[in-house]
């Protein structure tokens, strides 16, 4: 019992090295993936346009075999993986009969649309549209469900 004053001061100790190594460790805020609520917006803006018939109004309610583009399961596909993959695919893929014919900006916007709506919140950065910078940032959606899954 009277040791445990000390072994407190040993593991606070502990643990504010353990903070630094971990602050010192994470990537800088410029690393991270950020897009702005004007990219959703605009991105929201093109998927009902372009999307909605196949993949449906709420993401997840869609006919002609449109797969659910928010949920457990979309997050699971997408995330860790740099989000130039999910834009590039959107790109290539997306809409079936005339992939790539929207500007980039739009296949951007569209990618932030989706991030938003499986929960990943706006900030204050805008998402790049060189691929290059795209490639070195990975999506990272939260765990759970977000409001509207099902
Ligand atoms: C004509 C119907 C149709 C339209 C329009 C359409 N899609 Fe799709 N989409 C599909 C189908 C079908 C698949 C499944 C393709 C597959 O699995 O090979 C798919 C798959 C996807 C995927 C991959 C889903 C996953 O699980 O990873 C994304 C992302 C996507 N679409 C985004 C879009 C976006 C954004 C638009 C609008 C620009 C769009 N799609 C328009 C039919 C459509």
């Amino acid at each position: 019992v009277r040791r445990t004053p000390l072994f407190i001061a040993i593991a606070a100790a502990g643990l504010t090295v353990a903070g630094g190594l971990a602050l010192a460790q994470s990537p800088p805020a410029s690393a991270r993936l950020s897009f702005t609520e004007a990219q959703a917006k605009a991105g929201q803006a093109e998927y009902a346009a372009n999307c909605t018939d196949c993949h449906g109004a709420a993401l997840n309610d869609g006919e002609f075999g449109g797969t659910p583009l928010k949920g457990e399961a979309f997050r699971a596909k997408w995330s860790g993986q740099p989000v130039a993959n999910l834009i590039g695919y959107i790109r290539v893929a997306m809409p079936p009969d005339s992939p790539g014919r929207l500007p980039v900006e739009s296949y951007v916007d569209l990618a932030a649309y989706l991030l938003s709506a499986n929960g990943v919140p706006a900030g204050e950065r805008p998402l790049p549209t060189d691929m290059d910078e795209l490639a070195k940032l990975p999506i990272e959606t939260g765990k759970g469900a977000v409001a509207g899954d099902r």
